[in-house]
């Protein structure tokens, strides 16, 4: 049976298909249309997941939304008729999302295919629900507590659940404007970070802060028995001009979040780009531990609803690997599932793993174990892209690529490494990912200089052996999608340089062979060479979605200062008169 997930109309728009309950391909359109958190229709991403399975969409018996406009409507109309001003608004977004919710038509369109060929059934789920479903059904768990949190869906920026076996059982949901995605963009907004997805920055420029606005970021947001509320004058009011539109061309764009009472409070806003201020970092210090504050009292009532260990989360907020690395010390949850796509791209397969065993009543059988469920390609289009380049390239055999990759890396090399299958989620995982030296003092700068022009407070990551995590980090829960951050052993920091943050920390991948065999194995020669069990691991791109295709990561290694490329069996350096 082939279920169709998609995350259309909203940011990070994608499909997933699903295979008698198995994920078996899962893409955001952004990395094949390459416009970053692209939130129109996933048209490319929908013809990805059928070819990946050799199947036309007639095939298709189930297509599940990730999106359900009818869900928490009285709560909606509710707040519509006790803010008059804001009901033309109101009106004017629900007309447009009935337009939207047409997915015969729209996959009819996209498909070139008789809308009458397609014998699929249509579900729609509400946003949060899906999220939690991405995570919960994922996990190897009969059992557990589903959380999601962002800066909202469906009228929803919280959700908690029961789930068990089969079902997911909603306990509670925070209803907008209350929302704690929308106090993290809000204050990102107000120190210069206005962009869409931005929030990752801040949280790695939190620890360069003190405690001076804690106290006024406390007020901004307050425990509640029953969740949170907001103090509602620092922000526009909800459905004037706050939250995030999509634009015709599928662009998202964030509308400011903040009332004249934040400038009152904190002065002038920071330009983007202008330079950081004590203050910028103090208010980003002060929001990241607010956050903290405020998730851990979450998950305290959830544990008190559904008392056992494990946690399944999902939602944008649930990529605040600061906040994921600490909840072990804070809360009495000790296991965590978050599924590599955390973020809205992870609806897709919420939706179409919620409709099999939800609402079909079908087992679970299939964890998700790995994050690599985007396109590969084959030995012959890599080469022919070298070819077409006019690249210089050698052909090796597995232990000698993987040796020789190694040795480059040893000698502070920065290598572009493009293998297998692409990454689901925001992270690289080790097969489109530029790898370098971990110890190396300058390797950070270096980077920076001549690849990633990233914000120099923004720490990169560390790839590790799964075996040796407790020799390194002081903390054994594994991260196998990069989504928890730990304190480096003292004793190790200097070793890893490269990767260990301000506050001594690093948001670690953490790496078994059952995994990503290729990527182990790279570590494991690094390893033989330096000591180091570890690599820097940083996303293969400069300043665009992560590269698809051979011919993108030839592009990327071409334009920029990349010494060495390994691309499927094959080896490129700048050496050899590939000079960019
Ligand atoms: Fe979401």
């Amino acid at each position: 049976m082939l279920i169709l997930g998609l995350n259309m109309f909203h940011a990070d728009a994608s499909a997933a298909i699903v295979h008698d309950g198995e994920v078996v391909f899962a893409i955001a359109e952004e990395r094949l249309n390459r416009h970053k958190h692209f939130g129109g229709f996933p048209a490319l991403a929908v013809k990805a997941c059928l070819d990946a399975v050799g199947a036309n969409i007639s095939d298709v018996e189930h297509v599940a939304v990730g999106q359900d406009s009818d869900a928490n409507l009285a709560k909606k109309i509710r707040y519509a008729m006790a803010n008059p001003s804001k009901v033309l608004n109101f009106i004017r977004l629900r007309q447009r999302k009935e337009a939207m919710r047409d997915v015969r038509s729209l996959l009819a369109k996209a498909l070139d295919v008789d809308p009458s060929s397609l014998r699929f059934q249509e579900h729609h789920l509400e946003h949060h629900l899906a999220h939690i479903a991405s995570a919960y059904y994922c996990s190897p768990w009969e059992k557990a507590a589903g959380f999601s949190y962002d800066g909202s869906g469906d009228f929803v920026s919280t959700m908690m659940a029961r789930c068990e076996g089969n079902d997911i059982e909603v306990l509670q949901r925070v209803f907008l404007p209350h929302s704690l995605g929308s106090v993290y963009t809000m204050i990102c907004e107000f120190i210069g970070y206005t962009k869409y997805g931005d929030e990752g920055k801040v949280m790695g420029l939190a620890p360069y802060g003190r405690d001076t606005y804690c106290q006024q970021i406390d007020k901004i947001v307050t425990l509640k028995d029953g969740g949170f509320q907001l103090d509602l004058s620092y922000f526009k009011p909800l459905g004037s001009n706050q939250g995030m539109q999509i634009l015709p061309d599928g662009t998202v764009r964030l509308a400011r979040h903040f009332s004249d009472r934040m400038e009152k409070m904190f002065g002038e806003p920071r330009r983007p780009y202008s330079e950081i201020s004590r203050r910028d970092m103090d208010l980003a210090f002060a929001l990241q531990h607010r956050f903290e504050e405020v998730f851990f009292h979450l998950l305290h009532k959830l544990q008190k609803q559904v008392p056992c260990d494990d946690l399944a989360m999902a939602g944008g907020c649930a990529l605040n690997s600061v906040a994921n690395g600490r909840l072990f010390e804070r809360t009495p949850f000790r296991h965590t599932y978050i599924q590599p796509a955390a973020g809205d791209e992870g609806l897709a397969i919420g939706a179409a793993l919620h409709t099999y065993h939800s609402v079909l009543k079908q087992p679970r059988l299939h964890q998700l174990k790995h994050a690599y469920l985007g396109p590969e390609f084959s030995e012959s289009r890599i080469e022919s892209s070298l070819k077409k380049a006019g690249l210089d390239h050698r052909r090796l055999e597995r232990t000698f690529l993987l040796d020789t990759t190694a040795e480059q890396i040893a000698e502070g090399k920065v290598v572009g490494w493009f293998q297998g299958h692409m990454e689901w989620g925001p992270r690289a995982l080790g097969n489109r990912s530029i790898v370098a030296h971990p110890g190396l003092p300058n390797m950070k700068d270096v980077l920076n200089a001549r690849i990633k022009h990233r914000e120099w407070f923004r720490p990169f990551a560390p790839s590790i052996l799964a075996e040796y995590q407790h020799e390194y980090f002081e903390h054994d829960h594994p991260s196998p999608f990069m989504l928890h951050v730990y304190k480096i052993r003292p004793e190790k920091r200097k070793a890893l340089c490269a990767v260990n943050h301000v506050d001594d920390t690093g948001r670690l991948q953490t790496v078994t062979r059952e995994e990503n065999a290729m990527y182990y194995d790279l570590i494991s020669a690094f390893h033989k060479k330096t000591g180091l069990p570890v690599i820097l691991n940083t996303s293969f791109n400069e300043n665009e979605p992560i590269v698809c295709t051979p011919e993108e990561a030839i592009d990327c290694f071409q334009r920029t200062r990349m010494d060495v490329l390994a691309i499927g069996p094959f080896l490129v350096t700048k050496e050899a008169g590939n000079q960019s």
